[in-house]
Order: C-alpha cells, then structure tokens, then sequence
C-alpha cells in the first residue's frame, strides 16, 4: 500500500485531474475496507499514537465501553474512556512504558455483569514502535460457560458418589436382613432360647447399623457443598503452618520431613481451612503409604502465572490401575478407610481453580502435585456510568 502511494506521489506532478481523482477513490476505497475488517469485528480495537492520543476506535469498542464522549479523538487515549479503572489501567500501562496480558473487568450494565478481558501491546511497524493497542475481549460467554461446566462436573460426580452409596449399604443392609430373619427363627423355635446365639446376631446388626451410619457421615461429608472463603494469601505461610503442626506425628512414624518453600511466590486465592483440611488428608495417606517411616518432601515453587506444591512421598505407591481409581469417592484400600480423603481434597483444591495430579509406581513412592493459579491484577467491580454509544 505505502510503495502504491509513494509511487503515485512520484508521478503525481504528471497525473491529470481525473487521474488523481480515481487515485483518491482508489484510496479511499482501501481506507474503508480496513475500516470495515475493523469493525466488524466482535474484539474491540482501540489505537493510540506514540504521544498517547486516541488515533483509533472500532465499532465493537464503542459498544463495550463507556466512553466520556465522542469528541474522544485527539485526547490521551484513557480520557476517553469513563470508567475510572480502566481508565487508570490504562494510563499507567501506557505511562510506565508496559504491556499488560489478560487483565479482566467486570462491568456493571444494568444488572448483568459484563466480564471485559484487556490487552495492551505496542505498535510495531518499520522496527520502530508507533503507538499501542487496547485491546479488549467480552469474556461474559466464557466465564459463563466455564461456570456451567464446572456445576455440571460437580452434578457428574454426585451420580457417581450417588451409586457409590448405593453400593456401599446393600452390604450392611444385607447382613442386617440375615441376621434379623435368624432372630425371628430362633425366637420362633420350639426348644429352649438360646441367649448367647441371640446375642451374637444382635450384635452383628449393631456393627452393620454403625457401619450404615459411617456411610452416611462420609457421604455427607462429600456432597455438602463447600463454601470456601477465598482470601489473596501466600501459600508458604499455610503450608509452614501445617508442617509445624504434624511434624511431631512424622517424627514419631519415622519420617523425614524435607522442606523446600521458595521463597518469592505471588500470593493465591485460597481457603486457609479448608486447605489445610486437604493438604492434612494428604499427608496422613503419604504417612500410611510409609509404615516402616521413609521421606516426605514438601515444595513449593511458581512457573510463571502457577503456583506449585508438591508432595512426594517413598512410600509403597500405587499402579496405574490404582491411581485411576484413589480421586472416587469410597474407594479406598485400607481396611478402615473412608476413601473419601482425597475427594475431599480434589474438591476443595478445585474450588481453588486448583489442578491436582499424581505420578506414582508401585514401590517407589508417590508426587501429589497442585497447581494454583496466580490470580489476575485489577479484578476489580466497575461502575458502569451509561454513557456508551
Ligand atoms: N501417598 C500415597 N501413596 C500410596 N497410595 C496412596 C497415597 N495416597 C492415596 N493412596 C491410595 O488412595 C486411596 C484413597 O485415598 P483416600 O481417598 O485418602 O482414602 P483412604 O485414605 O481412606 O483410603 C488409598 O486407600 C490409597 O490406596
Ligand atoms: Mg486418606
């Protein structure tokens, strides 16, 4: 395009009138289609020049936010724009030289929230930067959708723990059954009671009642909705905590602890109790997984927007089979267990916006690792003045 004009520019000197008139038509033909790529789009576009000022805005711009007013040209790119915060994000990425990735805003339009994702990035051209880019995503869709996605994954998993309760009292109501009908037929018997016989099944109902009534503690326990309190804390300072407080218990099992806090990690989004509830689950299976004592290795560390912890254990591990199965609720391998610890914890660290994985072999130890996401600067509820186009 720019060699096009340079060369009528040349020529301009011999070009007769009608000539430049369809070169100006020819341009201006051009200049519309971009505008048109432009607006046309569902991104909103805005352009600033090296000085700040406002050289460009898209249709789609326009309708995602609130502007001062339209005369918005030849001003600072951030006064033209009326809410305050993005106003400010603006101004200081922009002042400070910075490019900013992914920064959201809710906006507040009359009753439905608007979630607005912003980018800024320079303007290259000629290896030279010749302004910026405001760049801004309406991610409402997709937060939305991430929303539905995960209460139908919480729905999902009630069928499962639904069945898994299902399964797990047809045992103890069984036995109970047996056992009530063997009363019946002693004490319809003929011939002298027989106490202790009597006793016996009693007994065994009594040990089934409990066992029902375990079921139903743990199914409680995995269903009711957990209402975590999210809080920007750091991760070390909780983990610390916990480790102060079982590392007598490791001791006495014979157990290393090693700890490797980094230091320097983003704080995260995270529920101290509850947390602390998942993390404890873990550490008592690792303690299990290392009768004769062993090593447990605590870490944190962060690669780039995650946070990271680790917990590594030398202990029996599990096979691949096995670890497809410890996440289900109930399924456990300890003759006393709930198998309900690590539903918990997978809960609770998803509530995090948390990812937890497992590497094992059988016999050489387990890594439990959590990834938590760093959370996003500048979360913040807008107003939204009504002052749009
Ligand atoms: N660190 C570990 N090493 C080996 N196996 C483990 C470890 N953590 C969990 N498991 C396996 O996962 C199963 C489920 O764990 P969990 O949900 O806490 O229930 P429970 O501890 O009651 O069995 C355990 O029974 C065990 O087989
Ligand atoms: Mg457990």
């Amino acid at each position: 395009m720019r060699k096009f004009i340079e060369r009528a520019i040349q020529k301009l000197p011999k070009l007769d009138e009608e000539q430049i008139r369809t070169l100006i038509m020819d341009l201006a033909t051009e200049h519309e289609r971009i505008e048109l790529v432009l607006d046309s789009m569902n991104d909103g576009v805005m352009v600033s020049a090296t000085d700040h000022t406002l050289v460009l805005v898209n249709k789609a711009a326009e309708r995602m936010l609130p502007f001062v007013s339209h005369e918005w040209y030849e001003r600072p790119i951030w006064n033209a724009i009326a809410d305050s915060e993005i106003c400010d994000f603006v101004r200081q990425t922009l002042t400070n030289q910075e490019s900013a990735q992914d920064r959201e805003f809710t906006l507040d339009g009359n009753g439905a929230n608007r979630v607005l994702s912003c980018n800024i990035l320079p303007l290259v051209g000629s290896g030279v930067i010749q302004g910026n880019i405001l760049h801004i995503e309406d991610i409402t869709e997709k937060r939305a959708r991430e929303a539905r996605l995960r209460r139908a994954e919480s729905l999902a998993s009630l069928t499962t723990l639904a069945a898994g309760v299902a399964h797990e009292i047809k045992n103890p109501l069984g036995s109970i059954g047996i056992h009530i009908q063997l009363l019946q037929k002693a004490l319809r018997a003929q011939e002298q009671i027989d106490r202790e016989r009597m006793e016996d099944y009693v007994e065994v109902v009594n040990e089934e009642v409990d066992r029902l009534n375990r079921i139903v503690v743990d199914f409680l326990f995995a269903v009711r909705p957990i209402d975590v309190q999210l809080e920007e804390r750091s991760l070390n300072e909780v983990v610390h905590d916990l480790l102060e407080f079982v590392k007598y218990e490791l001791e006495e099992a014979g157990i290393e602890l090693i700890t490797e806090l980094e230091e320097g990690l983003d704080a995260i989004h995270l529920d101290e109790k509850y947390l602390k509830q998942a993390l404890m689950n873990m550490i008592k299976n690792a303690m299990a997984a290392m009768p004769g004592g062993g090593t447990l290795r605590v870490s944190t560390t962060q690669r780039g927007d995650d946070v990271i912890l680790k917990l590594c254990d030398n202990g029996l591990g599990m096979s691949d089979e096995l670890i497809g199965k410890i996440f289900e609720p109930y399924f456990t391998t300890k003759d006393f267990g709930s198998g309900i610890g690590l539903t918990l914890a997978y809960k609770v660290i998803k509530e995090h916006r948390g990812e937890i994985a497992v590497i094992s072999q059988e016999g050489k130890g387990a890594t439990f690792t959590i990834t938590f996401p760093v959370p996003q600067k500048e979360q913040h509820l807008l107003g939204w003045n009504g002052d749009q186009a």
